[in-house]
């Protein structure tokens, strides 16, 4: 249910992302598979905790993805995720 629930905010983040930058966001939904999303991961995150969060931004997107997929009855899923990480300075 909480999964649920955060996959219907990615959703709904994805509609209002494509919606309010429309081409410049570039995120498009190719042959069933979103395609394009890139999540970027704040300067203020400790470099320490970067791999910490990378693994748990690809297990949500993974796990997301599959319930996407069931949920919407096999129309669509996310077939790829960009990870922006900060500049190590
Ligand atoms: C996402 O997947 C599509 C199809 O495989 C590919 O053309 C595109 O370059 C990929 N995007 C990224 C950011 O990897």
């Amino acid at each position: 249910m909480a999964r649920l629930v955060s996959v219907l905010g990615v959703l709904a983040l994805l509609f209002f992302v494509e919606r309010s930058l429309g081409e410049r966001a570039k995120i498009t939904l190719v042959n069933n598979g979103y395609e394009g999303m890139l999540v970027a991961i704040a300067e203020s995150v400790p470099i320490s905790e970067s791999d910490e969060i990378i693994l748990r931004i690809k297990l949500f997107f993974t796990f997301a993805s599959k319930d996407l997929f069931q949920a919407t009855y096999h129309r669509v899923y996310f077939r790829n995720v960009t990870i922006l990480v900060p500049k190590v300075s």
